[in-house]
């Protein structure tokens, strides 16, 4: 069977909207100087590609899956968060690093690279909203709350990719781990053999669904810490006998799926495999098929048998990029309703031919640093998760 991708309603508009014009009082960053042409203008793709070849070897442009394809036919690198984290530490001859993600990979890239490289993000308005569900000020204080337990001892930190440099630098601080959804599982059991409790930041789908899922915990061994309550809304008991205390944020693009998504495209394409990322909902990742990574989400559609159907729950330019690729297959969007992440997408051709073209004049733009002692401490969970035994992206068996 053949297909051809099929936009879910709505998208269209809303992804040509994206990128055209700017709102400087919201935005930060995205004041390109000059007149530049919208999207996709072929004039861009040239210019991109002058800027990088008159660069060469002196600069590495990393792509994020969830980036356009605008953006991504420049990078030397796709990856997952995971993948881009190592390449950014493999690269110590590049001097410039612009890294075609969002702001939370880009300090991350800082914090691997050497002293002299510097990380480059085309646009700073391009964050995390679940990055930016934990501050540090309110991890601090829910730490100070398991202190006044006497609950810190046992406790060990452990905090997805998906945060800021400083809550890095809190995890490293306390002896705890950076994890990806690549190597959560692996990351999780280097933590219990350190202590008896996790408190995991920021993400509470991807904590759950692996502690649950891959660890065998049950859903009880699992509090939810609600940074805007006193002690998180959770009793001192409740503290106490947690295994994992999964804080309160969430990704909003991997949140929209639900479990009458998967039921829906069940009743409408028999047989269908159903392909999620960790960071949705428990209820959607326990009706899936299968569970991984971007990164794992490529290789399963790329192994699959031609003809099979797959429902693929994450961000849009990743699934409809996948659906290109992969004719033989029908790969489909697993809800009806558009669903891209807005931050990743503010990265456009125009923001990354600005930023390469002062680099080639000698001017470092939208440069990402993190400062040393924060870099330092967060270099420390960061190297922990490196460390960790292999990460398996293998696709699984048993496809239709
Ligand atoms: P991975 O690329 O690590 O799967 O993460 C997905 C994501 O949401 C990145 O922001
Ligand atoms: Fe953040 Fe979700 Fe966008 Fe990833 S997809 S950058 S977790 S909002």
């Amino acid at each position: 069977m053949t297909s051809t991708w099929v936009e879910p309603s709505a998208t269209a508009t809303a992804l040509l909207l994206l990128g055209r014009g700017s709102d400087p009082a919201t935005e930060r960053g995205v004041e390109c100087p000059g007149d530049l042409p919208a999207p996709s203008d072929p004039e861009l793709v040239a210019r991109a590609t002058a800027a990088k070849a008159q660069l060469g070897d002196r600069v590495f442009v990393l792509g994020h899956h969830y980036q356009r394809d605008e953006v991504i036919q420049f990078a030397d690198v796709t990856g997952d968060s995971f993948k881009l984290a190592r390449e950014a530490a493999a690269r110590p001859n590049a001097e410039y690093i612009v890294f075609c993600g969002v702001h939370f990979m880009a300090e991350s890239a800082d914090i691997l690279t050497t002293d002299q490289q510097q990380v480059v993000l085309p646009d700073l308005a391009a964050g995390c909203s679940m990055a930016d569900m934990a501050a540090l000020p309110q991890v601090e204080e829910a730490w100070e709350s398991l202190a006044d337990l006497d609950l810190t001892e046992g406790t060990v930190p452990v905090t997805y990719m998906n945060s800021s440099a400083d809550i890095k630098g809190f995890v490293g601080r306390h002896g705890g781990v950076v994890c990806t959804s690549s190597n959560a599982r692996r990351a999780l059991e280097w933590a219990y053999q350190q202590g008896q409790r996790v408190l995991f930041l920021p993400d509470q789908h991807l904590g759950r669904n692996t502690a649950v899922l891959e660890l065998g915990f049950s859903l009880d061994d699992c509090v939810l810490y609600d940074p805007h309550k006193p002690n998180g809304g959770l009793t001192a008991e409740q503290l106490r006998d947690a295994r994992m205390i999964l804080w309160r944020g969430h990704c909003s693009v991997h949140g929209r799926f639900t479990l009458d998504s998967v039921n829906d495209v069940r009743e409408r394409v028999p047989g269908v495999n159903v392909l999620v990322h960790p960071e949705c909902r428990h209820e959607v990742v326990r009706a899936a098929d299968f569970v991984g990574s971007t990164e794992y989400i490529i290789k399963t559609i790329e192994a699959a048998p031609a003809g099979s159907a797959w429902a693929v729950g994450t961000e849009l330019n990743l699934v409809r990029r996948l659906a290109l690729a992969n004719p033989d297959k029908q790969v489909m969007f697993l809800d009806r309703a558009v669903c891209y992440c807005s931050t990743m997408n503010r990265i456009d051709l125009p923001h990354l031919v600005w930023a390469l073209e002062e680099l080639a004049a000698g001017r470092v733009v939208n440069q990402i640093t993190v400062d040393a002692k924060t870099a330092h401490q967060a270099r420390t969970a960061l190297d922990q998760m490196l460390a960790l035994p292999g990460t398996e992206n293998r696709p699984p068996s048993g496809a239709r």
